[in-house]
């Protein structure tokens, strides 16, 4: 069995929970102020609540707070649901209290009591403001005039992990899994707890537990073999406002049930996920329900019996029903066993054309989550067009956190850039306004169920994600589900603050390091959108053919002339007629195309000239010396820091950087050269090619 691990300061582990201690000074004085936490209420949520608000204070002035249920006391910071306490009723009328939802939270602070009161309409909502509290406090913001209501936009917001139960992370880069070791479900719980905190903090309510590709072993944690132990998980979660999913194997009544069929409409395969969903709700009671990757790169589905998604899907949601569960079916399928020879499959159209006529035929508590883009989590793609497009079904956006095809967490590569854009992608499915952020927040279609979801980026290693800066993924993923309308520079900046402190040059290095870190990865990376070029299997590195002539369907066809996929109606795979109102125009024309997405929908040649002016040859030579040149610069302003911060956390990230700038001239070489020996068109500039 795995022993708790210690970790030591300076190793990132506290992430962005540091609490530094701040120094005597005005706002030291107004902080400390403040000497009782008040609570009346003491369920295991509002327990965390007063645990992490004292830990938290405790870092940052020095000394503990004291904790007491008298509401009359003055001085103090008063945590509690509406309805508790004769304060909390009396400092927020009901006008205040009726614009809190849920998971919401309203926090005031009375200068002339001297008190600061959190209230909410679940403890869970007063957890959520007291981790905004916290913000404030670590950041040396004022806090003695708080006016703010706070309601999550999105209602789920959930990570997925794709931990296996042999301590495998499928595409993890940061160690081994926190939450399984040889079969067994871990007995380090602090480190789980840990893990719950960095998600409550951040504004995640939800999480699913193994990967969404569920082996033999896995399969068996909905079985009383494990279910006590992911019973001890959801206990963890659930102190912190998060909801615990399993991933489940589609064909669990064969290989467990000892049934001969999965066929979904098959009674006794019905009856089979009845009693199972009541097994596990017996174990756990608020259980959230299953995320399923049904017919999807060789798992087992409906397709095997002639059934459909929603035949699949509907199964499972009749048995979680009756519990108020959901189930999650991912929309990740496509022919995986494509010839490379055969120009008319297109995997880009398999979600929509799965998917699409199916609308209205899922039951209400089945929501369809749905990959930000067409093909795979690629450092640049065009939005789905399945996004919004199913009017009458439940849909959430799934992003990847885990750095798999950006850089896998030994490059610098902040997302939260992409994910905006994504955001505010007009898809035109309703008209204007049709953004995806309304699609996946549900007020576009107004759905019952909707949100984010996530494949997690962390693992053993002691700062969790491998690369310090990919913590600013995980933290941003979860402030961006709370409120798709902050910015990705006030996010980078709240994290920075939260992890380094605030000095100033520090604040603005690390921040530029972070904005500029995703464009300088494409830039030195696959061109224009047109995705891939790395290494087969473990996808790091560049191998420009690597998937060429696979059965993966990811091709960019490149010859002597030209390069990039035919997706129009006119000529190509007819992929751009998924799309709505003004993209298919868009996406249609060659002239109107952007340039950054113009190889995922056209074949051009070389000499094709992009809006920028450039032809795509100097724009792939031109990006490639500039990526490289700019990841080696990346270095050089970290070093700059090394007298502004902790040696160890510097260090961290030296090496990694260090690691990055090498490796993007390795992408820089191969590309270009692969791309001058293919067209013989030399670099107008007459550099470094081979
Ligand atoms: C990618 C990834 C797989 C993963 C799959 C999925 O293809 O490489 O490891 O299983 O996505 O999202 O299901």
């Amino acid at each position: 069995m795995n022993k708790p691990t210690l970790f030591q300061p300076g190793d990132g582990y506290q992430a962005w929970l540091q609490y530094r201690q701040m120094s005597p000074g005005e706002r030291y004085n107004e902080y400390a102020s403040y000497s009782h936490i008040i609570v009346t209420e003491h369920d295991d949520i509002m327990r965390s609540a007063v645990f992490e608000l004292s830990q938290g204070i405790k870092g940052i002035l020095g000394h503990p707070l004291n904790i007491a249920d008298d509401p009359e006391m003055t001085s103090c910071i008063v945590l509690g649901t509406f309805g508790s306490n004769s304060l909390l009723d009396k400092v927020f009328h009901s006008s205040v209290s009726a614009a809190v939802g849920t998971e919401g939270y309203v926090m005031k602070s009375d200068s002339v009591t001297s008190r600061i009161v959190i209230g909410a309409v679940s403890s869970a909502g007063v957890l959520y403001g007291v981790f905004h509290l916290l913000r404030l406090l670590s950041t040396g913001s004022p806090v003695d005039a708080l006016d703010i209501v706070e309601n999550p936009v999105n209602k789920l917001r959930m990570v997925n992990q794709w931990d296996n139960i042999d301590g495998s992370v499928e595409r993890g880069y940061a160690g081994k899994s926190i939450f399984y070791h040889k079969n067994q479900i871990t007995t380090n719980l602090e480190r789980v707890r840990d893990y719950a905190r960095l998600l409550s903090s951040s504004g995640l309510n939800a999480i699913s537990i193994n990967n969404v590709n569920v082996h033999e072993f896995e399969t068996k944690l909905m079985t009383q073999e494990y279910l006590a132990d992911v019973a001890k998980l959801a206990d963890i979660f659930r102190a912190y406002g998060i909801k615990l999913f399993l991933s489940v194997n589609y064909a669990s009544p064969i290989e467990i049930g000892g049934l001969t069929t999965a066929d979904p409409l098959d009674v006794a395969v019905r009856a089979w996920w009845r009693v199972k969903a009541e097994e596990v709700y017996a174990a756990i009671p608020d259980f959230g329900g299953f995320l399923v990757k049904a017919d999807s790169e060789n798992r087992p589905g409906p397709f095997t019996y002639g059934r459909d998604h929603a035949d699949g899907a509907n199964m499972l949601a009749e048995a979680l029903e009756p519990y108020g569960g959901v189930v999650i079916w991912r929309c990740f399928v496509y022919n995986c066993k494509q010839d490379w020879r055969d120009r008319t499959t297109d995997r880009a159209r398999a979600a929509y054309d799965h998917f699409r006529p199916l609308d209205g035929r899922f039951m209400n508590n089945v929501i369809l989550q749905v990959k930000n883009g067409p093909i795979d989590f690629q450092v640049r793609e065009p939005v789905s067009p399945l996004l919004g497009a199913m009017e009458h079904t439940n849909q959430m956006i799934e992003f990847q956190l885990t750095q798999e095809y950006t850089g896998q967490q030994r490059h610098v590569c902040y997302l939260v850039p992409q994910w905006k854009e994504i955001l505010n992608f007009e898809t035109y499915i309703k008209g204007g306004g049709s953004t995806v952020k309304r699609i996946v927040d549900g007020s576009l279609h107004g759905n019952a169920y909707s949100g984010f979801a996530a494949v997690s980026n962390i693992g053993t290693d002691a700062n969790w994600t491998g690369h310090l800066l990919a913590q600013a993924n995980l933290y941003g993923y979860g402030r961006l589900s709370w409120n798709p309308e902050l910015s990705s520079e006030d996010i980078a900046e709240e994290w920075i603050r939260l992890t380094f402190g605030s000095n100033e040059q520090l604040v603005h290095t690390i921040t530029n390091i972070l904005m500029d870190s995703w464009r300088i990865y494409e830039s030195y990376t696959a061109p224009l959108g047109v995705g891939f070029m790395v290494n087969p299997d473990h996808h790091y590195g560049p191998n420009v053919d690597g998937y060429e002539y696979s059965m993966w369907g990811t091709y960019h066809f490149a010859d002597c002339h030209g390069i990039g996929v035919d997706r129009t109606q006119l000529s190509g795979t007819g992929y751009t007629g998924q799309y709505a109102g003004a993209n298919v125009d868009t996406y249609e024309s060659l002239e109107s195309c952007p340039d950054e997405l113009l190889l995922f929908f056209h074949h051009v040649p070389y000499t094709h000239v992009l809006h920028s002016g450039k032809t795509v040859i100097q724009h792939i030579y031109d990006t490639h010396f500039a990526g490289a040149e700019q990841a080696s610069q990346l270095k050089s302003a970290w070093r700059l820091l090394e007298v502004l911060m902790d040696d160890q956390l510097h260090q961290q990230v030296a090496v990694r950087l260090e690691e990055q700038a090498e490796h993007a001239m390795e992408w820089r070489d191969r590309i270009n050269t692969y791309f001058y020996r293919k067209s013989g068109i030399a670099d107008q500039e007459g550099r470094g090619i081979y």
